[in-house]
């Protein structure tokens, strides 16, 4: 069955700008994608037919508590966890905090965390900060930059007796490295650690089951997968319930709630369930976590053969220098590189006149862009596709890339 690119295109308003009299190709999707016509609907309509606060006996607030409730099913059939396991916050990295905060209350000193050299730092120093506060210490699972892969020859010596929390990103933001999560999880469970994932990245992607990757934390990132601005944070149940949260007195004190301080950004919210609807209705089978897994693996192939086609472009000019973990790698379609002689920002400013919208920086994988030795240079020009991304799109970059 061919893949409904006109279809799929036709779902995101944003799609329709212009920039020089182009249609503008938004490159940038590992940044933020596009939102889906379902979602800014569903935003509107709640913001519309009258927004309320919770447990309230009329009709608004009713409806505001049933458009949460129809997120968190919408979550928990999108990564394979149940409802009342799915929190809502900021974004993922304010989530990261307060769950940091929470857990380090029963740290101490000679207890150890375990982060990656590989990961955006949202998955970094939130734990830092956290273990610091409780006296313990933080260990490193280092980046080999020849592979652009976590080197796991060390993983029995990183992760000990006395490590109490592994947290380690699904996919790089910068190079699309897919990480083994389910081995570094097996040996976590060795000595009893907590395994916090980082699937903001890997979200759009790739089809995500919690219990397979063996999470006691996943977080990840409406913004990146077609909705509103919302962070979400899926909590194993055993591990939610002992959570000792920083909350209100009389906020509610059980899962989830007891994580969602404040009032939550209800409008975005509602704009979740719509973000998942446009995967599964891409997808095929009796339920719809079926229709989830088979919508991503359609949008998967469809990124991945315009991934190949740019990187198979890109190492072949003698100008550019590809950062990107071999094929026997799995990768999501995020594609870093630079331009000998030129910064990232300067060749993003020219891609930018052609209406392709990439991006360029350390995306805040600074520890990577470090260790590669690029941080000071202006780190990495970053393409990212995303399921509304054309071959036409892809040949108007690497046309402009050779014009460099
Ligand atoms: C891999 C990864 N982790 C975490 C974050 C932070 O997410 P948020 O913006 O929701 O805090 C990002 C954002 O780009 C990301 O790419």
């Amino acid at each position: 069955m061919s893949y409904p690119i006109d279809d799929i295109r036709s779902q995101f308003p944003a799609l329709r700008r212009t920039h020089h009299g182009k249609p503008v190709a938004y490159l940038d999707g590992p940044g933020g994608s596009q939102t889906v016509r379902g979602s800014i609907d569903a935003i509107a309509q709640y913001m519309s037919a009258g927004g309320a606060n919770l447990h309230g006996a009329f009709a608004s607030s009713r409806e505001t508590e049933a458009a949460i409730d129809g997120a968190r099913l919408s979550i928990a059939e999108f990564l394979g966890a149940s409802p009342e396991e799915v929190a809502f916050g900021q974004n993922m990295t304010s989530l990261a905090f307060s769950i940091g905060r929470a857990l380090s209350r029963d740290w101490k000193a000679g207890d150890e965390i375990v982060v990656s050299e590989l990961d955006h730092r949202a998955n970094v120093d939130p734990w830092i900060l956290a273990a610091r506060d409780a006296g313990a210490s933080v260990r490193w699972l280092e980046a080999d930059v020849a592979t652009l892969s976590l080197d796991l020859s060390r993983l029995d010596a990183v992760i000990t007796a006395n490590t109490r929390l592994v947290a380690i990103g699904l996919a790089s933001n910068a190079v699309g490295t897919i990480n083994d999560i389910r081995r570094i999880a097996r040996r976590a469970r060795e000595v009893g650690a907590l395994v916090v994932v980082d699937a903001v990245h890997a979200a759009p992607h790739i089809a995500i089951d919690r219990d397979t990757l063996d999470a006691d934390i996943l977080l990840c990132s409406a913004y990146k997968f077609f909705g509103p601005h919302v962070g979400i944070a899926v909590i194993r149940t055993d591990v939610f319930e002992g959570l000792g949260v920083y909350k209100l007195q009389p906020a509610p004190g059980d899962i989830p709630e007891k994580l969602e301080t404040g009032t939550q950004n209800h409008e975005g919210i509602a704009g979740i369930a719509p973000a998942i609807d446009f995967i599964s209705e891409l997808g095929f089978g009796p339920s719809r976590r079926e229709r989830i897994v088979s919508g991503l693996k359609r949008i998967e192939n469809h990124e991945n053969s315009l991934a190949a086609t740019i990187r198979d472009e890109l190492l072949g000019l003698g100008n550019v220098t590809l950062f990107s973990a071999d094929s026997s790698v799995p990768k999501t379609p995020t594609i870093a590189f630079t331009v000998e002689g030129m910064t990232p920002r300067k060749a993003c400013t020219l891609l930018a006149e052609d209406a392709l919208f990439a991006a360029d920086g350390d995306f805040y994988a600074s520890t990577l862009a470090r260790k590669l030795g690029i941080l000071e240079a202006g780190g990495w020009i970053r393409v990212g596709l995303a399921p509304y991304t054309t071959e036409s799109d892809v040949s108007r970059f690497i046309d402009a890339v050779k014009r460099f």
